[in-house]
């Protein structure tokens, strides 16, 4: 079963795990001078981007997804309903035919749905479906240090009050940014919360540890985990980085995350 059939609650997810107003905010000002009949594209079926692109007037948005269901779920989830090209497929294989059309492509974490081994050729395909001069926007996960200790962790969760965005950060600190990733550089959501069930030291992490499945839920796995001095040779090494931002310091990614603007040879 693909992950993405197990997400359910996508309307409790919080930035950073999807586009924040700033994020939004950045791409709206390097989109301006983009010519609205241009083919421009999204990664999956952001609903935070396919309204963007419709309210800035973009006649011609491609979304690439493999997963028809959490399409149309995501598609509740916009303001807008207006017509879009969907590529249906796995991006490695559909964005071999689509090559030099995009003047843009908008990612929010995709990276961690590409095996390690399959992420060259993919930053590959996506460079190459660029047009000259397009331009890739694209949130990833950069861990550089140190992940989180659990210990660590489970004191700072022992004070925070139990809501929707601490269950948030909960979700993406543990299962994202902690010592759990160093077995494998894998996030594996059933084998973590297993642990992080038997580990909880009190009742407040356990109601947290209970509740993350609502943001995360079981099932899923992600490739995340690995430095980025490891990955960042084979990072779209042939797209000039016009500009690259953290996320916010009150972010549970912050240090951990960095928004790519990358522009390809006019
Ligand atoms: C973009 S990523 C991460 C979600 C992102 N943070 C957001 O806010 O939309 C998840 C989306 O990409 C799709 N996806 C994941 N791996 C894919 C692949 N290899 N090919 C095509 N679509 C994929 C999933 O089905 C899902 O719609």
């Amino acid at each position: 079963m693909d992950t993405w059939d197990s997400m359910q609650n996508w309307h409790l997810v919080l930035p950073p795990s999807r586009p924040s107003g700033e994020e939004l905010e950045r791409i709206r000002s390097l989109a301006s001078d983009i010519d609205r009949s241009a083919p421009v594209g999204v990664l999956g079926s952001t609903p935070e981007f396919r309204d963007l692109l419709h309210e800035f007037g973009f006649s011609n948005v491609h979304v690439l997804e493999r997963n028809m269901r959490f399409y149309e779920v995501m598609g509740e989830w916009r303001v807008y309903q207006n017509d879009e090209h969907v590529v249906s497929g796995d991006w490695r294989d559909t964005l071999g035919s689509l090559r030099g059309i995009y003047a843009l492509i908008l990612s929010d974490l995709t990276s961690g749905n590409i095996p390690y081994s399959d992420r060259a050729g993919f930053y590959d395909l996506v460079t190459e479906a660029l047009r000259p001069g397009g331009f890739f926007c694209d949130k990833v996960l950069t861990h550089t240090g140190p992940m989180l200790s659990l210990d660590y962790l489970f004191a700072k969760y022992s004070s925070l009050p139990l809501n929707i965005l601490h269950i948030n950060n909960f979700s993406c600190e543990t299962l994202f940014c902690s010592e759990l990733l160093d077995a494998e550089n894998v996030v594996d959501s059933t084998k973590f919360h297993a642990i992080l069930n038997e580990r909880a030291p009190n009742e407040r992490v356990a109601a947290f540890v209970r509740h993350t499945p609502l943001i995360t839920p079981l099932g899923c796995k992600w490739y995340y985990g690995m430095r980025w001095c490891d990955l960042e040779q084979e990072y779209c090494p042939d797209l000039a980085r016009t500009s690259v931002h953290e996320d916010v310091a009150s972010s549970p990614y912050y240090r951990r995350m960095k928004c790519f603007c990358l522009q390809k040879d006019k």
